[in-house]
């Protein structure tokens, strides 16, 4: 049988993700076990637009599985968004008789993947973002080491609260979603947490908080999710004076996107870049790698991009048109699960946190 696949190229894409190393190294060392050339293309898309194709030897991707951020660099690349821009990648990948593409990134890397598998390059998309908001899968690359590293920060902020009696509101990263926030509130035994995707009582929180001083607990540490301006500083000053408690604020920010991936983002890494690998090689594309229920599999991405669209309210006129009942029912029920989650999560957080 004639082997389709000489050259594959793997791009890391958008927002770094510890853990993206451990996809550049998997997918390397994977096609070349199955006996296919790498490259990699350097600064995410830019790369494929300004021809930064370099060739990665098994060697090459040699002692990165610990590292944080991604050795080829990442970059965001709004003209690749622009059929030129799109059309010289498209020419790059010709050049260099790139005949498929793994790129690991969020939401808007997978959609240059459908793009690109549009324009005849077979690209499949592995999700790699701190922010576990790509709908279609469980869990994406980086968010495990991101919340690992949050905790750490946040059991400091609480030894200085204690120390103190005060109460810190520490912002998260996240973007738009809340999985980062609730879960390392729980962890952290925070007394509240303000995400966008559950509603949030300010003024039960202040009543709270008011009658635990009462009974004399000392420290306080309040979550919130990024990008929300009246629940930062502001915030942290409404709370002192709702409740006399002495309140700091501290934005974690990019701190928690870097570091060292733990293992459940390496071995999520492994697991998900190999399946990509097999699954190029076997002629698939536009496809991205989800987990799924704690198992592996794979989703046509634009189904992906869709399931996301229905989850965030974002659906576009015809949007449904082409799938079936079937189908749309699978995409409610993976928004309705993931929504479940958030409210399963909070529920926990109100029983045990005070
Ligand atoms: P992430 O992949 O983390 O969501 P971005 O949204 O910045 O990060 O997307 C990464 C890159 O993917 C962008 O810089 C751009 O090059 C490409 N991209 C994003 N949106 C699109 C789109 N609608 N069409 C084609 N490419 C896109
Ligand atoms: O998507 C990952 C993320 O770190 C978000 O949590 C955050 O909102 C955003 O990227 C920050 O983007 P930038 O790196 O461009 O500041």
């Amino acid at each position: 049988m004639e082997k389709k696949f000489k050259k594959i190229a793997v791009i890391a894409s958008g927002g770094d993700a510890p853990g993206m190393n451990n996809v550049l190294r998997a997918v390397t060392r994977s096609a070349i076990e199955h006996g296919v050339e790498v490259v990699g293309v350097k600064g995410g898309y830019y790369g494929l637009i300004h021809d930064e194709i370099v060739p990665l030897g098994a060697r090459d991707v040699s002692n990165i599985i610990n590292l944080g951020g991604t050795f080829l660099y990442s970059a965001r690349c709004p003209e690749f968004k622009e059929e030129e821009g799109m059309q010289t990648a498209v020419a790059t990948c010709k050049k260099h008789g790139i005949d498929g593409i793994i790129v690991c990134g969020g939401d808007g890397t997978f959609r240059g993947a459908t793009d690109l598998s549009n324009r005849g390059i077979p690209t499949i998309g592995i999700p790699g973002t701190i922010d576990n908001d790509i709908t279609a899968t469980d869990y994406t690359i980086g968010f495990d080491t991101a919340m690992n590293t949050t905790v750490q920060m946040i059991d400091r902020l609480r030894d200085t609260c204690l120390s103190h009696a005060r109460c810190n509101v520490v912002e998260v990263m996240g973007r738009d979603a809340g999985g980062i926030a609730i879960n390392t509130a729980i962890a952290c035994g925070a007394v509240g947490c303000m995400i966008n995707e559950m509603p949030f009582d300010e003024e039960a929180l202040m009543e709270k908080m008011r009658k635990l001083r009462a009974e004399g607990k000392r420290q306080f540490i309040v979550v919130v999710v990024e990008g929300n301006p009246h629940y930062s500083e502001a915030f942290a000053k409404r709370i002192e004076e709702a409740t006399g408690i002495e309140t700091k604020f501290a934005r974690l920010a990019h701190v928690v996107r870097g570091g060292s991936p733990t293992l459940r983002d390496r071995v999520t890494a492994a697991r998900m870049s190999t399946r990509a690998v097999e699954e190029l090689l076997a002629g698939k594309s536009d496809l991205v790698v989800c987990e799924c229920g704690g198992k592996i599999v794979t989703k046509d991405i634009n189904f992906a991009l869709i399931t996301d669209r229905m989850y965030k309210n974002k659906l576009r006129e015809g949007d449904l048109d082409k799938y079936s009942e079937e189908e749309i029912a699978e995409m409610k029920a993976t928004c309705d699960a993931k929504h479940q989650n958030f409210i399963d999560l909070y529920k926990i957080m109100d029983e045990i946190s005070y």
